[in-house]
């Protein structure tokens, strides 16, 4: 390899914190299932004093993704929305936040109803038009929080354009990556502040465990977030930090998996005589395609898809056998949602008719089974419409 050149993704996600145990030599990252260590004497100790504040199994989950994402540093929280969480809670009353209008369901929910009350301030517009972003951004914005592609509507947004204009007005842009991943599209790259990831779904990739991470470019970023680890105390506990350790061993390979069985899916369901529309970046009918070459690498596993009405949604989906119906998104198993009663509840039925979301929308996270058993299985169940 030519001196200083990065090693490759997956050579990165397999090396990166994962490397052999110093005292033992295993293969695979020890879980340190302790909340505390013993110190030398008064104020000597390893590096680790109590587990909130700092963990070793943490720690190599912290560097290996901060790796993939190209950040300085990352850090690691309980669930996906702990992180969303962990960064507002940086700010203060009276600070704003610009975010997209289509985010996933549970982040206008953590913003609208819990965050507010404490006096932040939350704009949505269509991030698609980074116009709309430029508009929105006031004196006492602090953030541009944007989820590419968004969650169901796979609405595509411009992060290169975007962070030119926060970096213009030094407003910092967060970008939820959960969808993509970073072994197809980097965030940091493209000019994002900061990167998040629900872990549960495709870091994970096996649906055992929830987790958050927010991957930063700056050290003042990482010291703000690893105090609120330490302060507010929604950590991800060492053995789900060793779960997602062993997750991203295989993200090259699984990514490369759904890609290849997204657009086999994404095409019969194109076609198929029961589905009224497909929303999918691959799709040469998606208006944002180019966009999607641009800034990604693939085009994933996220497929949505209109079937006209709640009672044809809830027809197909009694009939799914191999598909599983479940939130969720991410797995090795394809998962299949209703985002009007499961993802997207909470937004109730005027903020979902407001940016689109329709009762007959069905959301797919195609799994890495042998496709043609994933599209005999929803040839059958659409067949029941
Ligand atoms: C895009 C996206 N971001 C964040 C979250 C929240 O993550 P978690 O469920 O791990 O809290 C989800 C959950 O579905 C999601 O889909």
């Amino acid at each position: 390899m030519a001196k200083n050149k990065l090693p490759g993704f997956a050579t990165r996600a397999i090396h990166v914190g994962q490397e052999p145990d110093p005292l033992t030599g295993a293969v695979t990252v020890p879980i340190y299932p302790t909340s505390t260590y013993v110190q030398q004497e008064l104020g000597k100790h390893k590096g680790y004093e109590y587990s909130r504040v700092s963990n070793p199994t943490r720690d190599r989950l912290e560097q290996n993704l901060a790796a993939l994402e190209r950040g300085s540093a990352s850090r690691v929280f309980a669930s996906g929305m702990a992180a969303i969480n962990a960064i507002c809670t940086t700010m203060k009353a009276g600070d704003h936040v610009v975010c997209g209008h289509d985010l996933y369901g549970g982040v206008p929910r953590l913003f609208n109803q819990v965050l507010a009350d404490f006096g932040m301030e939350f704009t949505y517009v269509d991030t698609s038009d980074a116009a709309n972003v430029q508009r929105a951004i006031r004196k006492n914005t602090r953030m541009v929080y944007v989820e590419t592609p968004t969650n169901p509507l796979m609405t595509l947004s411009d992060i290169r354009a975007i962070s030119e204009i926060c970096h213009r007005k030094k407003v910092e842009l967060v970008v939820d990556n959960t969808f993509m991943s970073p072994y197809f599209q980097q965030p940091i790259a493209l000019g994002a502040d900061m990167v998040v990831h629900s872990t549960t779904k495709f870091l994970n990739g096996h649906s055992d465990g929830l987790g958050g991470v927010v991957v930063c470019t700056k050290t003042e970023q990482a010291e703000k977030l690893a105090f609120v680890q330490k302060a507010v105390g929604a950590i991800l506990s060492p053995f789900e930090c060793w779960l997602v350790l062993r997750g991203v061993k295989s993200l090259a390979a699984r990514m490369k998996e759904h890609d290849a069985n997204g657009r086999v899916i994404a095409e019969f369901l194109d076609q198929h005589k029961k589905v009224k529309k497909v929303f999918y970046p691959g799709l040469a009918s998606h208006p944002q395609r180019a966009l999607a070459r641009r800034q990604m690498t693939g085009f994933g596993s996220m497929i949505t898809f209109e079937t006209g009405s709640l009672s044809n949604a809830g027809k197909m989906l009694k009939k799914v056998r191999v598909c599983s119906l479940g939130e969720s998104l991410g797995g090795v198993e394809t998962l299949i949602s209703h985002p009007a009663t499961m993802t997207h509840a909470a937004l109730g039925e005027k903020g979902r008719k407001q940016i689109g979301i329709t009762d007959g929308m069905v959301r797919i996270s195609v799994g890495i089974e042998n496709v043609e058993d994933i599209v005999a299985d929803l040839d059958q169940a659409l067949n029941a419409i």
